[in-house]
C-alpha cells in the first residue's frame, strides 16, 4: 500500500457521495487500508484517507474524502467539493431508493464541483446478489446517458474496489 517515503508527483482529491448506508466509508476503508467492518457507524461530518499509488511511473497520492449521506450530519457542501478532480457516486444494489436518488446527487455535484471532474457511478454490495433491487442494465444505461463511468463493487468481498479507484485516477491522470 505504498512506501510513505517516496516522493509524491501528484495529489488528487476524490470525493465519495451517495445516500447513507450504501457503503461509502467501507469502500474507502477497503481501498485505503484493505479493511472492512460490518458494524460501520454512520459518518458524521467529513473524514478522509489517503493512499499512494504508482500510475505510469509517477507516484500519485489519492486523497479520498468521505462525508455523511444523512443530511443532518453533512458538512458545508462547497468546501467538500472544492478542488475535487474525481467523484464516486455510490448506491446500494439492494436498495432501489438509493439508486433513484442518484440524479439528485449528480445535480449537487454538478452545481458545486469543477465541470471537468471525473465521475464514476458505483453500485455497491454485489455480495448480496439475492437481494438485488437495481438491475445492472438500468444503472449502465443511466451512466451512459450521463457520461459517467460505471462499476458494481463489493466492499465486503473486495470486488472491483481497486478497479473503481484506478478507473477514476487513471482518467484524471
Ligand atoms: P453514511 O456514513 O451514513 O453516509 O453511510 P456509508 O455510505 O458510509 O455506509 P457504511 O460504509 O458505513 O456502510 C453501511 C453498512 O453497509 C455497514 O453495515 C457496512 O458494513 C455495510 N456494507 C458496506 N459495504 C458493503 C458490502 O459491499 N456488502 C455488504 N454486505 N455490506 C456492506
Ligand atoms: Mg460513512
Amino acid at each position: 500500500y505504498g512506501d510513505p517515503s517516496q516522493k509524491i508527483d501528484y495529489v488528487f482529491k476524490v470525493v465519495l457521495i451517495g445516500d447513507s448506508a450504501v457503503g461509502k466509508s467501507q469502500i474507502l476503508s477497503r481501498f485505503a487500508r484493505n479493511e472492512f467492518s460490518l458494524d460501520s457507524k454512520a459518518t458524521i461530518g467529513v473524514e478522509f484517507q489517503t493512499r499512494t499509488l504508482v500510475i505510469q511511473h509517477k507516484s500519485v497520492k489519492a486523497q479520498i474524502w468521505d462525508t455523511a449521506g444523512q443530511e443532518r450530519y453533512r458538512a458545508v457542501t462547497s468546501a467538500y467539493y472544492r478542488g475535487a478532480v474525481g467523484a464516486m457516486l455510490v448506491y446500494d444494489i439492494t436498495k432501489r431508493p438509493t439508486f433513484d436518488h442518484i440524479p439528485r446527487w449528480l445535480e449537487e455535484l454538478r452545481a458545486h464541483a469543477d465541470k471537468n471532474i471525473v465521475i464514476i457511478l458505483i453500485g455497491n454490495k454485489t455480495d448480496l446478489e439475492n437481494q438485488r433491487a437495481v438491475p445492472t442494465e438500468d444503472a449502465k444505461e443511466f451512466a451512459q446517458k450521463e457520461g459517467l463511468f460505471f462499476l458494481e463493487t463489493s466492499a465486503l468481498e473486495a470486488t472491483n474496489v481497486e478497479e473503481a479507484f484506478s478507473t477514476v485516477l487513471a482518467e484524471i491522470f
